[in-house]
């Protein structure tokens, strides 16, 4: 019998690899300069829709050219590379930040938060992932699903959603927001919370109220990145959960491996921010979602397609509280 030994990597596989390597470390600066591209005509047409008073605040400047960009170029790019991960994060084929070939939890159901919806991007894959029905008057929660003879999220196939409240406080994303939940035929059961997750307890800033301890799911999915006071506010979104809830993630994190990376990730991070709305690199925010508070289990991680180059790595997985 002949023993063979692996192939040795040849030159070619070495140069191939670094060329890789330079490429993936350099690619988010090209979605700066992309970014920045968009800022001319967020200013034109802002000239032209005659709403020049954006044009003297940085913050209402930022919104609206994060809008431009999101829904012109960014956001379908990640829906379409991001929506192998998160479709099925939402149907509960998820483990340690693995996509699984067979459901390993349970799938998004009951009442609804949606953190940083933005353009609504995700509004439609609610109808893949779940049956969705709004409870009639009469008949609450419990009826739907007992109706509908499928599980309420707490073992295998689909879940029924009764009540999405998408909680997004730019109002530039909230025409784009509206258009998706029309097309979704989502009208009479999401919800657009026009403020930050931080006033959502407050009554006078918006049309409605959500009790604490009475959600069933969370979906964060690239938004914590830019909220304020992430430790305070994360803390907040899980009083909101009821026991049993589940929060449902994919989020990019600071990058805890290699000094290199951690340097350059930071260094990123210095300009990051001032082009794409606001969003910020380097939170620990597995850290954050595990300290707000005990959780019954909790099953999250990297994706294991993500390169050592990764300057902008995710967490993808399940808390349940
Ligand atoms: C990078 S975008 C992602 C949007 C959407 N989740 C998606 O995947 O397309 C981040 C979103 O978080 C929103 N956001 C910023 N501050 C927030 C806050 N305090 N509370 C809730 N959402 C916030 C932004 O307006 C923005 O729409």
């Amino acid at each position: 019998m002949s023993t063979s030994s692996p192939p040795q990597p040849t030159l070619l596989t070495h140069l191939s690899f670094l060329k890789e390597s330079i490429l993936g470390l350099l690619s988010p600066w090209g979605f700066l300069s992309l970014s920045a591209s968009f800022l001319p005509r967020t200013i034109l047409s802002l000239i032209q829709q005659q709403r020049y008073s954006v044009l003297f605040s940085p913050a209402r400047l930022q919104e609206a050219w994060f809008t431009e960009f999101w829904t012109g170029l960014a956001g379908p790019n990640i829906r379409l590379n991001a929506g192998e991960r998160v479709v099925p994060l939402l149907r509960g084929y998820a483990s340690r930040g693995q996509v699984t070939e067979t459901q390993v939890g349970p799938a998004i159901a009951g009442t609804v938060i949606e953190v940083g919806a933005g353009a609504g991007l995700w509004v439609d894959v609610y109808r893949q992932v779940a049956d969705v029905r709004a409870p009639d008057a009469d008949e609450g929660v419990e009826g739907v699903t007992k109706r509908k003879n499928v599980n309420n999220g707490n073992g295998e196939g689909k879940g029924v959603i009764t009540r999405i409240y998408g909680v997004e406080p730019n109002p530039n994303q909230h025409p784009h927001l509206h258009r998706a939940i029309a097309a979704a035929k989502l009208e009479d059961v999401y919800q657009i919370v026009p403020v930050g997750i931080e006033d959502l307890d407050n009554g006078a800033m918006w049309d409605g109220r959500v009790e604490k301890g009475s959600v069933d799911c969370i979906v964060s999915i690239l938004c914590l990145c830019s909220i304020p006071e992430p430790e305070k506010n994360i803390r907040e979104l899980y009083s909101y959960l009821k026991k049993g809830g589940r929060w449902y993630v994919f989020e990019h994190v600071r990058c805890e491996h290699g000094l290199f990376m951690q340097f350059y990730q930071r260094l990123l991070n210095v300009f990051w921010p001032h082009f794409i709305g606001g969003c910020l690199l380097c939170r620990p925010t597995e850290k954050t979602i595990r300290e707000a508070g005990p959780w019954d289990s909790i099953d999250v991680g990297q994706p294991a397609t993500e390169p050592w180059y990764q300057v902008v790595p995710h967490v993808l997985g399940v808390f349940t509280k």
